[in-house]
C-alpha cells in the first residue's frame, strides 16, 4: 500500500516568504513537493476562513508564513496577522479542529533552505497523524449544532 501523501496547502506573503520560497527552487534546494503556495500580499491580509475552506477541500495540513517580525513590507501587516492568528487559534481549539496541524511561521526572502525545513518538518509530522479526516465530523458536527440550535 501506498504511503499516505499529505496535502499541505501554504498561504504566504509575496515579499518574504513567497521569494524565500522562490530562493529555494533556485538554489536547487530540495524539498517535499507536497505543498501548494498561495501568494498574498501580505500576511495581513489572509483571511482565515480561507484556512477553514482548505481543510474543507481536502488540506490536511496548513502553513502561514511571512516577513520577521518589524520586517513586513506594509510595516504591521504581520503584527496583525499574528494577532488574528492567536484568535483564530482559539476558534479552532473551542471548535475542535485540529491546531496542530496549521504551522505559523516567518521565512524571509534570505531564507530559502529555512523555507524548505519548515516544508520538509510540516510534511514529516502530518504524515504521521495521517489524513485530517476528523475535519469533516467536527464540521458536520458544528453544522448540526448551527441548524437544530
Ligand atoms: Fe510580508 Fe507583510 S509583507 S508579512
Amino acid at each position: 500500500m501506498a504511503e499516505f501523501e499529505p496535502k499541505i496547502v501554504a498561504f504566504v506573503c509575496n515579499w518574504c516568504t513567497y521569494a524565500g520560497a522562490d530562493l529555494t527552487g533556485t538554489s536547487r534546494i530540495k524539498y517535499a513537493s507536497n505543498v501548494r503556495i498561495i501568494r498574498f500580499p501580505c500576511t495581513g491580509r489572509i483571511d482565515y476562513m480561507l484556512l477553514i475552506k482548505a481543510f474543507d477541500e481536502g488540506a490536511d495540513g496548513i502553513i502561514v508564513s511571512g516577513c520577521h517580525p518589524n520586517d513586513c513590507h506594509y510595516t504591521s501587516g504581520n503584527f496583525h496577522a499574528r494577532r488574528r492568528w492567536i484568535m483564530f487559534r482559539s476558534l479552532c481549539n473551542f471548535t475542535g479542529i485540529d491546531t496542530e496541524r496549521i504551522k505559523f511561521s516567518w521565512v524571509s526572502a534570505a531564507e530559502g533552505a529555512r523555507w524548505a525545513d519548515i516544508v520538509n518538518a510540516t510534511v514529516s509530522e502530518i504524515r504521521e497523524k495521517g489524513p485530517y479526516t476528523e475535519y469533516h465530523k467536527v464540521s458536520r458536527h458544528a453544522e448540526k449544532e448551527v441548524n437544530h440550535g
